[in-house]
């Protein structure tokens, strides 16, 4: 059984058809990936499965449990985290308090539940640990983007939804973030992430959906990809302009 199963999900803004039909299941321990030009409804359909817009049609399930019509609150208590990039970091809290804030979705944490919880972060974004009694304000955008990261670890998510975590960030240092997001998937955390730069994303993902229209058109392992065909067959016609979406290359 999934441990998330996305069922036939409609979304709608007023008359704009943001997701049309879509249907994703992701395993225990597996990494989805989610491609697809601006506009394609990628985010919208994060924010449905976490209960931050609600789905017209189709379901929800997590764990073989309909989550129905809960709320944003109900649904991170359950184990799902979205983070959203750039969104939320408190610039006067310091990294260390930031990240005890991403521990609250999951209940009254014990104060060695929390240091050893923080260790974890520390431990896998070592730069947030030297970082940590510094106000994240100060935070260069790549620490800034790891602190959202590890924020959202914070309460054990039994699924973590990242929509563009590196958005914004240089070649480089969104390549490190997708290493460390490798790093994640190999202790088994379970992810879906969305992601435009489709080189970074392959790398890291088991399967990845394509969505066009709000529509998933087509899943496929990773490793079945060619990064040439999927944009050519998806992302968009062949020329060179068109093969940048809204000015950000694909690959
Ligand atoms: N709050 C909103 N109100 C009305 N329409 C919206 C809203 N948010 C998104 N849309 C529309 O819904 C559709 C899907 O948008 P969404 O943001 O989910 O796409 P996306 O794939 O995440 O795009 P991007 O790559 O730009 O982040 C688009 O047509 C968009 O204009
Ligand atoms: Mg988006």
């Amino acid at each position: 059984m999934s441990l998330l199963a996305i069922r036939n999900l409609d979304v709608r803004y007023g008359a704009v058809a943001a997701v049309v039909g879509a249907s994703l299941e992701v395993g225990q321990g597996e990494v989805v990936g989610i491609l697809g030009p601006n506009g394609a409804g990628k985010s919208t359909m994060l924010a449905a499965v976490a209960g931050l817009v609600r789905a017209v049609a189709g379901s929800v399930h997590l764990d073989g449990r309909d989550l129905g019509r809960l709320g944003p609150d109900r649904r991170a208590r359950s184990g799902i985290v979205l983070v959203v990039e750039g969104r939320g970091v408190l610039g006067p809290m310091t990294v260390a308090e930031n990240l005890e804030l991403g521990a609250y979705p999951g209940g009254r944490q014990a104060r060695s539940e929390l240091a050893a919880r923080l260790e974890e972060a520390y431990e896998l974004f070592p730069v947030l640990r030297e970082r940590a009694a510094q106000p994240a304000g100060v935070l260069s955008g790549g620490e800034a983007a790891m602190l959202v990261v590890a924020r959202g670890l914070m309460s054990r998510p039994r699924i973590l939804l990242l929509d563009e975590p590196a958005l914004g960030l240089a070649p480089r240092t969104a390549s490190d973030l997708f290493a460390r997001l490798g790093e994640l998937k190999s202790a088994g955390t379970t992810m879906v992430i969305v992601e435009q730069k489709a080189a970074d994303l392959l790398a890291v993902a088991d399967r990845v959906a394509v969505m066009r229209g709000g529509r998933i058109v087509r899943t496929a392992a990773s490793s079945d990809v060619n990064l040439e065909d999927l944009q050519q067959a998806y992302l968009g016609p062949s020329t060179e302009a068109d093969l940048a979406i809204n000015g950000r290359k694909l690959a």
